[in-house]
Parts: C-alpha cells; sequence; structure tokens
C-alpha cells in the first residue's frame, strides 16, 4: 500500500511499478530531501500548523532517518515509491501520529522541485571547485615549464611559436568561463519552490518565506504553477556541465596527440596511463581518451532532459521525473573527469627540446619578416606576397627558408629574425604568446581565479 492508496481498488500493476518508482535511483537525494522537510517543518511551527514540540519531533525524526541512510541501515519497504515517500513512511513509522502531519500544506510536487533545487546548488559548487582545481594544476605545470615553447597550431598546422604557457591558459580560461556559468547557474536557482503545494498553493496558513530563508534561497517563487513545473535551472546545469565537457575533451585530444610519438612533446606518469592487453610496448593515454567521449554523454543527458520538457503541459507531469538521472549522470562523470584530468596533467612530464625545435621551425618567421616590411612602409599584401614567394622557393628547392632568405638580397638583412627564441619573443602585444605579454595576463588570470574562488 503506498500513501496515496485511498482513492484506488486495486493495486498498481507490476509492470506500472517498474517504470514509475524512483527510489532505485532518487535515494541519493536522502539528505536535501530532509533538509528540505525540516525547512518545511519550521515553516508549520511558524504559522501553528504545528505546536512547537511536534515540530521538535518531526525534526529529531527527520535526523534519526537521515542517520539510517547515512550508517546505509535505512531499509526501503516494497511500497517506497521514492525517496520521499520512503522518508515520510519511516518517519512515521517512528514518530506516528506526529509523523502523518509531516506533509501537512506540501505536495511532492514543490517537495521535489525543492530538493532537486537543493542538490543541484551543492552540485554545482562541488563542480566548479573541481574546475578551478584543475585550473590550479595548469597553471602550476605552466610555472614548473615557464620558458617552454611549442608551435602554436592553426588547421592543426603549425603557425606560430607560442609559450607552453599561453597554451595552457587558453584553457584555464575556458574553465574560468565554466566557472562563471555554473555559479551564474547557481544564482538563478536560489528561489524556493515550497509552498506551491501540488500547484496552486493551499487553503491553509502558510508562510513560504520561513523555509525559503531556513533553506538559504534568497526568495520564494512568485507562481505556483511556474515553481512545481520549472526544471531550467537542470537544463542550464546540464548545459553548462555540457560545454565544460565540450572543452575538457578538446583538452583531452591535445593530451593525446602531445602524447603520441609522432608529437612526442610530452609523456604521461605511468599512473595515468593503461597498457596493451596484447601489445607489450603499448602505453595508452586512456585517460584523455575518456575525456574526449564522455562530453558525448553529458551532451547527451542535456538534449535528452530538453525533448523531454519540450511541450509539457503546465505544471507538474511525471515527466519531470526524468530530470534525475541525467542530472546524477552528468554531476557524477563530469567530476570523474575533472579530477582524473587533474591527476594526468599533474603527471605530465613535458618534453622542452622537441617542443622548442618544433617551435623553432623556420617557416615561422615568414610572418616576422612581412612584418618588418610592413615597419619599413610596405603594403602588408605586397610583403605577403614577397614572402610567400620565398617560401614557395624553399618548398620547390628543398633549401632551409633561413638559407633562401640569405641568399636574396632584398630581405637578407632579416636573417637575425631566425635566431632561437626571437620569433616568439616578438609575440609582445596584449593578450599575445610571447614572454613579453606573459606577465599581464597572468595578473588577469590570477585575479579572475581569485574571484572565481570568492564566489563558490
Ligand atoms: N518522484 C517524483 C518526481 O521525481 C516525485 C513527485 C511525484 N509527484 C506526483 N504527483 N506523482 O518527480
Amino acid at each position: 500500500m503506498t500513501l496515496w492508496s485511498g482513492r484506488f481498488s486495486s493495486s498498481m500493476d507490476e509492470t506500472l511499478w517498474d517504470l514509475s518508482e524512483s527510489y532505485s535511483f532518487d535515494h541519493v537525494l536522502y539528505a536535501h530531501d530532509i533538509r528540505g522537510s525540516k525547512a518545511h517543518v519550521a515553516g508549520l511551527v511558524a504559522t501553528g500548523l504545528l505546536s512547537a514540540s511536534e515540530g521538535d519531533t518531526l525534526r529529531t525524526t527527520l535526523d534519526a532517518v537521515a542517520q539510517e541512510f547515512q550508517s546505509a541501515t535505512f531499509i526501503r519497504h516494497a511500497s517506497d515509491e521514492d525517496v520521499h515517500m520512503a522518508i515520510e513512511r519511516r518517519v512515521t513509522e517512528m514518530a506516528g501520529d506526529v509523523g502523518a502531519k509531516l506533509h501537512t500544506a506540501r505536495s511532492r510536487n514543490d517537495q521535489i522541485a525543492t530538493t532537486m533545487r537543493l542538490f543541484t546548488r551543492d552540485a554545482l559548487t562541488d563542480v566548479a571547485a573541481s574546475c578551478l582545481a584543475l585550473i590550479d594544476v595548469l597553471v602550476t605545470l605552466g610555472d614548473d615549464n615557464v620558458d617552454a615553447c611549442l608551435p602554436g597550431y592553426t588547421h592543426l598546422q603549425r603557425a606560430q611559436p607560442i609559450l607552453l604557457t599561453h597554451q595552457l591558459n587558453a584553457h584555464a580560461w575556458s574553465l574560468l568561463r565554466d566557472v562563471d556559468r555554473l555559479l551564474d547557474a547557481r544564482d538563478r536557482l536560489e528561489v524556493s519552490p515550497l509552498g506551491a503545494g501540488a500547484l496552486a498553493g493551499t487553503s491553509l496558513p502558510i508562510d513560504p518565506d520561513v523555509a525559503a530563508r531556513a533553506l538559504g534561497f534568497g526568495s520564494t517563487f512568485a507562481n505556483s504553477l511556474d515553481a512545481v513545473s520549472d526544471r531550467d535551472f537542470v537544463a542550464e546545469t546540464l548545459f553548462a556541465i555540457a560545454l565544460l565537457g565540450v572543452h575538457l575533451s578538446r583538452m583531452g585530444e591535445e593530451l593525446i596527440l602531445w602524447t603520441t610519438r609522432e608529437f612526442n612533446f610530452a609523456t604521461l606518469g605511468d599512473a595515468f596511463t593503461t597498457g596493451s592487453s596484447m601489445l607489450p610496448q603499448k602505453k595508452n593515454s586512456d585517460v584523455a581518451e575518456l575525456a574526449r567521449a564522455k562530453s558525448g554523454r553529458l551532451i547527451g543527458n542535456l538534449t535528452g532532459l530538453l525533448a523531454a520538457l519540450k511541450g509539457l503541459p503546465l505544471s507538474y507531469n511525471r515527466d519531470l521525473q526524468e530530470d534525475k538521472e541525467p542530472l546524477f549522470d552528468s554531476v557524477r562523470h563530469v567530476l570523474l573527469v575533472l579530477r582524473a584530468l587533474g591527476g594526468a596533467y599533474g603527471s605530465l612530464i613535458f618534453h622542452g627540446e622537441v617542443a622548442k625545435s618544433a617551435a623553432n621551425d623556420d617557416f615561422l618567421v615568414a610572418i616576422d619578416i612581412a612584418d618588418e616590411l610592413v615597419r619599413e612602409g610596405m603594403p602588408f599584401r605586397q610583403a605577403h606576397e614577397l614572402v610567400g614567394r620565398l617560401v614557395g622557393e624553399s618548398v620547390t628547392t628543398n633549401a632551409s627558408f633561413a638559407d633562401v632568405v640569405e641568399a636574396h638580397d632584398e630581405v637578407k638583412r632579416f636573417g637575425p629574425l631566425f635566431a632561437e627564441g626571437e620569433s616568439l619573443r616578438r609575440r609582445s602585444s596584449p593578450g599575445a604568446a610571447g614572454p613579453l605579454a606573459a606577465p599581464a595576463q597572468r595578473r588577469r588570470l590570477d585575479a579572475s581565479r581569485s574571484s572565481a574562488l570568492a564566489r563558490l
């Protein structure tokens, strides 16, 4: 018998039960649900629907039930449809008639909306904190290789030399935007739905502000229909995580490339690589491959939820129960990736000499020669054409680009540009990839990291 069986003459068919029960996955919400219930009790006491001592009994009992969950001694009854029913059933078993007052002026509809907001708020904080931890690892790796450089790529073709810190910081900046987005989503969810009831509020005297304050929400709902049907906060969270996953997948892809024999820019620590069951020489960057792959499920969780929400009539529909597994899944998997990737970057040995010799590719000096011609007054298009012809000559004759430049009187004065590190040093404009611009970027990055940390 469920807690709502009053108006039914036969019990639920097993197939419907299997389809609709959610305890099997929503039991992880127990702590947040109990927190919401304790705030609800405070609200009932405030307006006299419960006496102070009834309130105390309920709160103590709710704590005892939380303890059972924590110690894994909570026993689900066959009729517990979801975590809310299970907790209320147990509270009533333990506290008798007072327990049966817990659900006064409340529906599972405003209850689950509240519980989900509480869970999502904590999850957003966890994910944002893990992003910041990964950023720390990237910054440390840069600090340990502060002079290291590599070619910067466009179209995955060598383009211009850049500092390693510049490449790592590029990822840090995208992760910082993720932190911002996660915390923005958290700010927007700070509205308490408790008191909306099933959909239309209640005739009983309640004060939703009391529960809202107890839960630390900044405000209470203005419209009860919206309060029970809104899952924007879940969708926003799934989007913020999906985009974060996309960023992590790009980092994963880069690690995969760097650790190939072909690039050989870096090695991951043994603890963050795997071997092959057949090929004894293999050392595989699975951590990076999984970072790349997990983005697929994170995107899937977002699109799955959006599809479930699309076209739903107001207000609560059971469809909304489908918000849970995608959220739990995305939070769990993005945290796994963030932590493992942090470990992987922490174990990374950057092969400075290999990357430097790739960065000192003669051709990467082509733009510097064109820039010098511009400085001397030549229109850029003409300079581009002239240098392009020299590059073409180098390619067709197989002579090095530096030798070709040396052999042409109109450009041979630019020979010193080929000196090691010179091209990199000249990348000095604001936000550029060279050492002269690096300190200003680092100051901005540190300021953004501190303000993100302060928002946590
Ligand atoms: N387990 C349900 C959910 O997650 C709780 C709300 C059920 N409400 C209802 N009217 N059946 O959405």
